[in-house]
């Protein structure tokens, strides 16, 4: 492998995904795996302007394939932002050696990775790391699979509450601009009918899918409701039903950060795992300024430009799906 680089170092950024921790410990290993001095970023950006860099070793990432959070912390930076917060941040690396940085977010640590590469030349990889399933180019992020199977187990115990009282719920799961975590989790958990941003849901359609529901002898529906939809929020959506079909009794709940904690599915280990040695050894191998992902079960590298003009769409065949089985 021709390695010029000797000094890594890496981070996280932005809404922590299960799943993180284990992206750390493979980059950490990969590291050691090849003769590489790797450092710890705490705080993300903010960390790098601040100087809160530690270096790190095999043990130092011991015990957290199973963690939940992530051990280097998190933090959004709007110092980052200013061209004097991010020299701050390159003059801390540079004074230690590092000459390569692998980060764990979403696309906002992308962007600033991106522009950081442009400005101080530093060789750069970034691992998705987001509950939302919202990068394109790859199938999933780290922390999806397990943020949607807490969804899931969320729902089915709202399910038992909801089928005793006769009840219509309302649940809003996370995705921000993604209905990811939406449609699968309300796949998975015998949804009703389920609202995502990248859809139109007009409220007569939705009172609509819930009478013919209750018409066939359903006496509880769940709907599942994506945060940030176009049809408004959980509890808009849920007061003009309300308004519009008063014979229904209706409760809200929302799942929030719930779904962003807990321990990893093994999917997400894995996939965290894999993506942290193959970002280690593409900075070895000369890849830069990218993304690095799975793509039908092959390692790709994806270039962050990508995020800003292509969305991870939701396939036509899950919409249909959802569809067929809400009657
Ligand atoms: O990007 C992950 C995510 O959990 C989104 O699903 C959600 O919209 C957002 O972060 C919440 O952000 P915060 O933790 O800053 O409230």
């Amino acid at each position: 492998m021709g390695n010029k680089i000797n000094k890594i170092a890496v981070f996280t950024s932005g809404g922590d995904a299960p799943g993180m921790n284990a992206g750390i410990r493979a980059v950490v290993r990969a590291c050691v795996y090849h003769n590489i001095e790797v450092y710890g970023i705490y705080r993300g950006y903010q960390g790098m302007i601040e100087n809160d860099i530690v270096k790190l070793n095999a043990r130092s990432v011991s015990n957290i394939i199973q963690r939940g959070g992530t051990i280097l912390k998190s933090a959004r930076s709007d110092e980052f932002r200013t061209p004097e917060g991010r020299k701050k941040a390159h003059e801390n690396l540079a004074s230690r050696g590092i000459q390569g940085l692998i980060a764990i977010g979403g696309n906002g640590t992308f962007t600033g990775l991106h522009l950081f590469c442009q400005e101080f030349g530093m060789p750069s990889i970034c691992l998705p790391g987001t509950i939302d399933n919202d990068l394109p180019g790859m199938d999933y992020t780290i922390g999806y699979d397990t943020a949607t199977n807490t969804a899931v187990e969320a729902i089915d115990k709202i399910r038992d509450t909801a089928l005793s009282h006769n009840r219509l719920f309302f649940i809003e799961v996370m995705g921000r601009h993604s209905g990811y975590i939406a449609i699968n989790s309300g796949i998975a958990g015998g949804a009703v009918s389920i609202v995502i941003p990248e859809e139109d849901t007009p409220i007569d359609d939705l009172i609509a899918t819930l009478d013919v529901g209750a018409e066939n002898n359903k006496k509880s529906s769940l709907v599942v409701v994506a945060e940030r939809g176009k049809s408004g929020s959980v509890w808009e959506i849920a007061d003009q039903v309300k308004k519009k079909a008063p014979y229904y009794d209706i409760k809200v709940t929302i799942l929030g950060h719930l779904q962003r904690g807990g321990s990893p599915t093994y999917f997400d280990r894995v996939l965290a795992s894999r993506l942290g040695v193959a970002a280690v050894e593409g900075l070895l191998e000369g890849k830069r300024d990218v993304m690095i992902g799975v793509k039908d079960n092959q390692t790709v590298y994806v270039d962050f430009k990508i995020v800003d003009s292509q969305r991870h769409e939701i396939d036509e065949e899950s919409l249909r799906l959802a569809k067929i089985l809400s009657i």
